[in-house]
């Protein structure tokens, strides 16, 4: 989605162009916000109020609000870039609206109209466009939040609700500068499981993953490869959708990513993977299962050429290591020439509009 840079007049208190282009560089993920921020009230009563864009700042929640005690809530994560000819772009962000009303629908949140809602972020982003970075690849994160705000302890659909809109610099989001991320694969932990959220963007999902996530810290990994069932079906890691590069165990060289079968993300940057190269047809690229026994024997047999997470906040991110059942496998992870460095060089391209052929994914 492209919208014209049109200046107005605003106070910006801080989103100075300079303060922009150093924050990309040196501040962690989600630390620092933009002058603004989005408020949409609803009540079962009288359904949707007016927008609002106001200075960014504190809420006031009622102590017993449903967001609060039941998890009643969820998010999104998009960005926005400015593209080479100074314009600014969001990513594919009617993948957003629609996965935001689906998670809304599983968490018994009203139904919003999604059109409407991106047209109150691009108003939001017009007002704070001096926060989108002037980057070759970084962008300025949005993040739409979802609560009930029911002032009530009972636990049922609430009849309060807040939708609101906040931005921050994506900055750095793992706190080292390593290129290759080590993750600790321990199938006594579940990140999802059949018949839950797992596939929703709800706060849940990130908050009950935390102590797995220190666990795999003090066992010397950055983040978790959470796996799945009986035979420890590779899923997710951290919290990005993960695929491997591999030649499969039928000799093809093969591009694969687990199957969207209610465990895992729908992420924006998965499909978009999937579609880029699915069009390049180099590769056969398969939505499947792939256990740890298979991912340790193309590694014994030397079929495995690598294996990255995705994500908007980590973007494309190469995994260097796993530990697994004691053993620490190091896994092969070329600087240059890979697919994943590829890919990511494409993506930055596309959403900083450097290729004419943007628009073949970019909606
Ligand atoms: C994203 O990649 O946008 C995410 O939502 C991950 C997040 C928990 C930081």
């Amino acid at each position: 989605m492209v919208f014209t840079k049109q200046r107005k007049q605003h106070n910006l208190q801080c989103g100075s162009v300079f303060f922009s282009v150093i924050c990309c560089y040196v501040v962690d993920f989600g630390t620092v916000f933009t002058d603004h921020m989005l408020t949409v009230e609803w009540n079962a009563n009288e359904g949707w109020q007016s927008p609002l864009i106001r200075p960014f700042g504190n809420l006031s929640l009622h102590p017993a609000c449903s967001a609060l005690h039941y998890g009643v809530q969820l998010f999104e994560g998009l960005k926005v870039y400015r593209g080479n000819d100074g314009r600014l772009r969001l990513f594919r962000p009617i993948l957003n609206m629609s996965r935001m009303a689906k998670s809304a629908e599983r968490a018994c949140l009203p139904a919003f109209d999604q059109s409407e809602l991106l047209e109150c972020i691009r108003r939001l982003i017009e007002i704070d466009q001096d926060w989108v970075p002037h980057s070759d690849s970084a962008g300025l994160y949005i993040r739409p939040t979802f609560i009930g705000t029911e002032p009530s302890l009972g636990v049922r659909k609430p009849a309060h609700a807040l939708l609101y809109v906040i931005l921050c610099h994506a900055g750095s989001y793992f706190d080292t500068e390593v290129r290759a991320l080590s993750l600790w694969a321990d199938p006594k932990y579940t990140r999802a499981w059949k018949g839950g959220t797992g596939d929703c963007k709800m706060g849940g999902n990130y908050g009950g993953t935390l102590f797995a996530q220190y666990e795999a810290g003090s066992c010397g990994c950055q983040q978790v490869l959470w796996l799945y069932g009986e035979d420890h079906q590779i899923t997710e890691a951290g919290t990005m959708n993960i695929f491997l590069h591999w030649i499969n165990e039928d000799g093809d060289e093969e591009l694969a990513t687990p199957p969207l079968d209610g465990i895992i993300l729908p992420g924006v940057t998965r499909l978009s993977i999937l579609e880029l190269t699915k069009k390049w047809e180099e590769v056969k690229v398969s939505e499947r299962y792939v256990t740890m026994g298979q991912l340790c024997s193309a590694l014994q047999q030397q079929r495995l050429m690598e294996m990255f997470g995705s994500g908007t906040a980590c973007r494309i991110c190469p995994v260097g290591s796993v530990v697994y059942q004691g053993k620490h496998l190091e896994l092969p992870c070329q600087e240059k020439h890979s697919l994943s460095s590829r890919i990511a060089t494409e993506l930055a391209d596309i959403q900083v509009s450097r290729l004419t052929r943007a628009r073949t994914i970019a909606t």
